[in-house]
This record gives structure tokens, sequence and C-alpha cells, in this order.
């Protein structure tokens, strides 16, 4: 007689190998210690209560070469949002009076992997990565919303774009479990929204849903697939803590950049992404009280707009002046809500200032770059605000000069920097450009004899290692690594927390070695 095997058995075998992927290994290979690892996993069932489970882990070991099969086949995936949807198919179709049990053992089947960790399986234990997948997974087997929703549908209706769950967060008591703490989240993008001919904002909800919460400014590293391997880039809340539900970035799309170009081509509603954050110490938040002076060229609106829109929403009567540069008319992003604003807050002003404006554009506002003198001009009380300051570096650089020019004082500057081009202390690194050092990268079995005037990043892209970056000037963290033996000199260290310094973490685009020096990459 033959077996039918239904999508809940189907999943239920497939369940194991597919947890115990996203938790050891994101890639998709398995190393000889994780396979092992495994192996005794399937075998040592005895620590099931669960009956449906214990015997779905028996099946898994015996099918384990076909189930291995259909993986790399790509019948099923890893990506987080497939094992969410298997879960709650598996959870959704069980019995009431089963489902403690059973997830019980799921968190169970966690716990042990995310133990073997230490024993080398997976990412370390010590990692942020391991530790958010492993919170996350644990949510989701934990999250009832999705589960109660599919038991109760009698037939699911399949919606291309997935229509988010937000709503759930207004029903009942709101808990700390429901805030986005810091670390990975996964998110859905629901709506891309045309700034400019070249600027793209794109909106995101959390998936479980979450409260976004997070200081107007800082920014966050999206994970974005590209052929094949991650690759992070740190992009700006553009949002505003104020309105928690949605959370999203503003995009200027880079010539030849990887991120900027894959987002504007790639990311549509619908589309899942992951999150790492928030980060970053640019927020008017510890200054409340003002006046503001906000100075942004072209993207650098994004952190201080998240900053007027926190204002508005909590401060209507904040004492803002927005100064922003752009080259043409057309590249003006959030221009109509700025004014928008301006309308509605008495002590709001935006004035907007094109380097280039075509006489047939009718542009009747300022044509300039910025000056000591139209700083002056524009806004003749500045020496009694706070400065906050983003834009490209020759811009901040230049606007920076002329504020200490002015005899601003400076303790009331703040600057954001996105990078692009290395930002590094020539002084410091040429002191040591006589003396020899080398770098160990110990997790490639690479050494590099190289003067201590390098800096790590750059050595390990030498190499071909593949060390995230975005900023290259010590701001956002993207480039942390751990230094297991040795000492390093950071020109600047912004992007390190206290507690990353106590865990051994440098940055590589700004760590130089002094001698011998063994990082984990
Ligand atoms: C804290 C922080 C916040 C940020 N916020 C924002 C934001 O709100 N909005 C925003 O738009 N950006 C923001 N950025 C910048 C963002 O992180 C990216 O750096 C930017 O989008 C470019 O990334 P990319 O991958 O497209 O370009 P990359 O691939 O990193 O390229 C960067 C530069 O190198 C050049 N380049 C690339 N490949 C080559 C090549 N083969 N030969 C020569 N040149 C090359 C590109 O032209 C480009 O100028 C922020 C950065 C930081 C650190
Ligand atoms: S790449 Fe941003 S701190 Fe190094």
């Amino acid at each position: 007689m033959a077996v039918r095997v239904t999508e809940k058995s189907r999943m239920l075998i497939e369940l194991p190998m597919m947890m115990f992927l996203r938790l050891a290994d994101g890639d998709g290979k398995m190393t000889a210690r994780e396979m092992e690892c495994f192996d005794k996993l399937l075998k040592s069932r005895d620590w099931c209560r669960s009956s449906l489970f214990r015997r779905s882990l028996a099946t898994t070991e015996a099918e384990k070469a076909e189930v291995w099969e259909r993986y790399t086949a790509g019948e099923f995936g890893t990506a987080i949002d497939q094992v969410a949807a298997s879960l709650d198919t598996v959870l959704g179709s069980t019995a009431p009076e089963e489902r403690p049990d059973l997830e019980r053992d799921l968190l169970q089947l966690c716990r042990r992997v995310r133990k073997a960790a230490r024993w080398g399986v997976g990412p370390f234990w010590g990692d942020d990565e391991g530790k958010t997948t492993f919170e996350v997974l644990t949510e989701l087997i934990k999250r009832p919303s999705a589960r109660s929703a599919q038991t109760e549908a009698k037939a699911p209706v399949e919606a291309k774009v997935p229509t988010s769950n937000v709503g759930a967060l207004l029903a009942g008591h709101v808990s700390a479990e429901m805030f986005w703490r810091r670390g990975k989240l996964p998110l859905r993008c629901i709506q891309v929204i045309d700034e400019t001919h070249d600027v793209k904002t794109f909106r995101f909800v959390a998936e479980p849903p979450k409260l976004f919460r997070y200081y107007p400014g800082q920014f966050m590293t999206l994970e974005v697939p590209i052929e094949g391997n991650i690759v992070r880039r740190s992009y700006t809340i553009s949002a505003t803590p104020s309105r928690p539900h949605v959370i999203s970035i503003t995009a200027k799309r880079v010539e030849r950049g990887q991120v900027s170009n894959w987002l504007h081509d790639n990311l549509s509603a619908g589309d899942p992404l992951f999150a790492d954050g928030p980060h970053g110490t640019f927020t008017c938040i510890p200054d409340e009280a003002g006046p503001y002076l906000f100075i942004s060229a072209g993207s650098g609106i994004t952190p201080v707009m998240s900053m007027s829109r926190w204002l508005y929403d909590t401060m209507p009567e904040a004492d803002i002046q927005f100064l922003h540069f752009a080259r043409s008319p057309e590249d003006l992003i959030f221009a109509d809500e700025l004014r928008e604003m301006e309308r509605h807050l008495p002590s709001f002003r935006c004035q907007f200032v094109c380097s280039q404006a075509a006489e047939t554009s009718g542009w009747p506002g300022p044509v300039g770059r910025i000056s000591p003198e139209l700083l002056t001009k524009l806004v003749p009380d500045l020496k009694k605000r706070s400065v906050y300051l983003c834009g490209p570096v020759p811009f901040m650089d230049a606007a920076r000069g002329m504020l200490e020019q002015i005899g601003f004082d400076m303790t009331r500057f703040h600057q954001e920097i996105f990078g692009g081009v290395p930002r590094r202390d020539p002084g410091a690194a040429e002191a040591q450009a006589s003396k020899a050092a080398k770098v160990m990268f110990s997790a490639s079995n690479i050494e590099v004899d190289c003067k201590g005037s390098d800096y790590i990043l750059d050595l390990a892209l030498t190499e071909g290692l593949p060390v995230a970056y975005s900023c290259r000037a010590g701001q956002c963290g993207t480039c942390k690594v751990t230094l297991l033996e040795g000492k390093v000199e950071h020109d600047c260290a912004n992007g390190l927390t206290p507690n990353d310094e106590k865990d051994g973490h440098i940055l590589a685009c700004q760590a130089r070695p002094i001698g011998h020096v063994v990082v984990d990459v």
C-alpha cells in the first residue's frame, strides 16, 4: 500500500536538517564536525518528549541521504522565511495537546546546536551572528500569531506580497518581547518609493512583527545576497522611532556600487531581507532642547530627516533650521515633506540650495556652493545652535572648516560619515611605516608580512579574504573582526562599543598591526 506523504510529514522530516543548517551554517555547507554533531542529535533521541518529534528524528536519520539530496537540489532552503513557513505548517497542523511537547523539543534542538557551537560547530559561541540566529529561531518557535491564523483558516490564501502581520501588535498587551532589541532582524519590504531619479526609499516591517526602537539618526546594516555572497552595507534609518511599526532606508544609486544598485534593481515589496542594528551615536536625542541647525547634502539628508520627523512628532515647538544642498532642483530629496513640516511648525525653517539650476527650471532658491558667507546669510544666528552635519566627505570637510573659521563652538558640532573612500590618519600611519609587522589570518591560514602602517582590512582584501565593510571610516562597525593575539593601533574606533573592546573586537578598516598579530579571519 502506498504511504501518503503529507506536507506536514515531509516538513517534519526536513525540519531538523533545515534548523540545524540555519543555526550551524548559513552558507549551506556542512563541515565534517558539523555532520558528526548532526548525526549525534538524530541518534540520541532520548531527550525528546514529543513522540511525533522522536519519530521525525528517526525518519530523518534513516532518510538523511535523500533529505540532503533534496536540500542540495534546492527543493527546500534554510532562509529564515522558509524555516518560519515550515515551523508554521508543522506546528499549525499539530493537535493543540501535542503542541507544547513539540515546541519544547524544537527549542531543545536549537539549544543543543547552540551549545555545540562551543566546540566549533557553526558560528563561534561568542559570535553575534550565531546568537541572533538562535534568538530569531526560538522566537519563531514560540510565536503564536502565524500559527493560530493558520489553524483557523480553512483554505490558506496565497498572496504574492504577503500581508504584514503588524496589526497583531495593536491587539493586547505590549511586552518587552515586542520591541526590536539590538541585533539581527528579519525584515520584509512593504513598499518602494521613488524619491528622485536616483534615490529610492525602501519601507519594511519586521517579520515576525516588532516595534522598532532606535534613536533618530542611527543606522542599520543590511545583508544583501549578491552572486552567492552576503554583502553588508550600512544605511541610516530615515524613518522616525515615533512611528515604530515601520522602518525605512533611503538609498542613492552609486555608480558601479554593488549594494545600492542591487537594492534599486532587485528589492521590491514582498521581499525578505536581514538587517542588523540599530548602530551609531549620531542623534539629537541627548540634546533635546536645541536649537538645531541641520546641514546636509545629497543622501546625507537621511539622518537629519529622521531627527526632523522625530522632533516634528514629539516636540512641535523645537527650533530647527534645516539647510539642504543638492546638485539641482531634480536632486532634492524629501523637499515636499520638509516644506509641509515648515507649514505646520512655527519654528521650523527649511532652505534648499542647488549648486546648478538651469534658468528654465524656474528654481526660486539660492544657487551656489556652501561658503561661510552663505551660511551666515541663511542662518544669521547659527552660533547659538547645535549643528548636525551629514553629506559627502569633501562637503563635510569644507563645512566643518567653515564653522571653525566662523568661530563656531565645536563642542556643539556633530557629524555622520557615510564613508566610501577610506578615511584615515596619514600622520599616524606614516609614523609606523618603517616598522615591520606580520598579520596571521588564522581561519584562512594565511600569514602576511607587512608594515606597521598597513590596515588589516586592506591586507585581507588583497588576499581575497571576505571581510565585510561599509564606511571605511571607523564609524559603522561593519568591519569588526576578533583579535586573537597581539596589539593593534586604531586611527578611529568610534564603531566599537565598550563591550566590543572587552570581547577583543577591532575595526579592520582602521586597525594597524603592532608587531605580530593574529586575527580571526
Ligand atoms: C553609517 C552609514 C550610514 C549610511 N547611510 C546611507 C543612507 O542613508 N543612504 C545612502 O544612500 N547611503 C548611505 N550610506 C552609504 C552606504 O553604506 C554605501 O556605502 C553606499 O550605498 C555605496 O555602497 P555600494 O555597495 O553601492 O557601493 P560600493 O560597491 O561599496 O562602491 C563604493 C564606491 O566605490 C566605487 N567602486 C565600486 N566598484 C568599483 C570599481 N570596480 N572600480 C572603481 N570604483 C569602484 C563606486 O563607484 C562607489 O563610488 C551609509 C554609510 C554609513 C557608513
Ligand atoms: S567599515 Fe565601517 S567601521 Fe570599518
